[in-house]
């Protein structure tokens, strides 16, 4: 919005000068022309070849485009055809828009060569003007005239131009600045976006996953008629409830306010594996050492990944024996996860729609500058290693 009033201003702060020019050259010549005998012919196909003259020059990019020679040819063409209609008092007109027309050609070629050329034009229209007026004598005053105005013109054009060229970088450089701004906002969006999603998928759909897990199993239960171990299911299921509910809670808490619990990544990670071990008929062997504080930010993702790779054992792995390594240094955190199960291609693996468990925890270790290392094939077991300097 700012940039789109500024190139306003911009373009009326570069068509004022010419167009007030073009303006003092009209009234000057009418005024001459009215002290004189007064040729109303005259005045009206003058104001109507200079109107021509001003329109042209204000939608020069509308009509023209970036035919710039045909522009200045036909300015030309007008620019005689004014001392033509005004016989005997063009004075005024040339010595004002024939100066202005070679500026203006100057600041469109940009480029010497071409600039020269459009200048040359322009002095043989204004020569052929004064022959055709006052015949040879007047052409070495006139042209002489010409050459100090036209430099007076030119020093000031150049100076008029460099400005106009740096408020156009700055101008753009506005532009550049807005876009990445955009840029960086939309980002922050999407990775906002992510993270919502990740921490739906790591609490919400896990907890349910886990959930519909023990129902299918209360229900073989029942089927059987063995209700003791059905209500001790039954119980899980509120327990596992109560634990989902609790974490989403966490989750909306978190997204309200950025809130700074510290939590202890050994007792989240200790949680987990009970878990786990409730959940899947797994042999597990447990090495841990050391026990470390970091931020929430740390924990929370380190604890997901975690959880990620054991709920996949449970619900892909087919495994008989985990084993899990746990060295929480203080400067280092290092997880390992190893199962003898079915594996999987890990070397063409390609994440598939609704499956996002290890999707979310690449993005998840990107996010605390940790590296996940995977390993698998199918029939060979899965080994899962996370390394997060503090
Ligand atoms: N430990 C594992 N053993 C065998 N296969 C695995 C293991 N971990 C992951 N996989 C395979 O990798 C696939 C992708 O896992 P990912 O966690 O991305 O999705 P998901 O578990 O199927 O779904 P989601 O995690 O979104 O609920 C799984 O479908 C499974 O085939
Ligand atoms: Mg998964």
């Amino acid at each position: 919005m700012i940039i789109r009033q500024n190139k306003k201003r911009e373009a009326l702060s570069m068509e004022f000068p010419v167009i007030g020019g073009i303006l003092l050259v009209y009234t000057a010549t009418v005024f001459f022309q009215s002290e004189q005998n007064w040729n109303v012919k005259s005045v009206l196909s003058f104001s109507l070849l200079i109107s021509l003259h001003a329109v042209m020059y204000l939608f020069r990019e509308h009509i023209f485009k970036e035919k710039i020679a045909l522009y200045l040819f036909l300015q030309g063409i007008i620019i005689f055809s004014l001392s033509v209609v005004i016989k005997g008092n063009y004075q005024a007109a040339y010595l004002g828009l024939i100066p202005m027309i070679i500026a203006q050609s100057i600041q469109l070629w940009n480029d010497i060569r071409k600039s020269f050329y459009s200048a040359s034009y322009f002095y043989l229209i204004y020569c052929a003007t004064i022959i055709f007026n006052n015949g040879y004598t007047e052409l070495l005053h006139s042209i002489s005239l010409l050459l100090l105005i036209s430099f007076s013109i030119l020093v000031y054009g150049h100076l008029y131009s460099n400005q106009v060229r740096a408020f156009e970088k700055t101008q753009r450089l506005l532009v550049e600045l807005e876009t990445a701004n955009d840029k960086l906002e939309e980002m922050a969006r999407e990775s906002e976006r992510q993270k919502i999603a990740r921490d739906i998928h790591d609490t919400l759909l896990q907890g349910m996953a886990g959930i519909l897990m023990k129902m299918e199993a209360l229900d073989i239960h029942l089927a059987n008629g063995n209700m003791e171990k059905s209500q001790m299911i039954a119980k899980k299921i509120a327990d596992h409830t109560r634990e989902s509910l609790k974490e989403s809670r966490e989750i909306i808490q978190g997204l309200r306010l950025h809130h700074e619990n510290r939590n202890d990544l050994g007792e989240a990670i200790e949680r987990e594996i009970e878990i786990f071990r409730r959940q899947a008929a797994v042999k597990i062997k447990l090495n841990k050492t050391g026990s470390s504080y970091s931020s929430i930010v740390f924990e929370k993702n380190i604890a997901y990944i975690f959880r990620e790779i054991l709920t996949n054992i449970t619900k892909h792995a087919k495994a008989t024996q985990v084993n899990i390594i746990v060295s929480l240094e203080y400067e280092q955190v290092i997880i390992r996860v190893e199962d003898n199960g079915i594996g999987f291609d890990y070397q063409h693996f390609h994440s598939i729609y609704g499956h996002y468990g290890i999707l979310g925890m690449q993005e998840r270790a990107k996010a605390i500058n940790g590296k996940l290392i995977i390993e698998s094939e199918k029939q060979c077991g899965t080994c899962i290693t996370l390394i997060v300097k503090i």
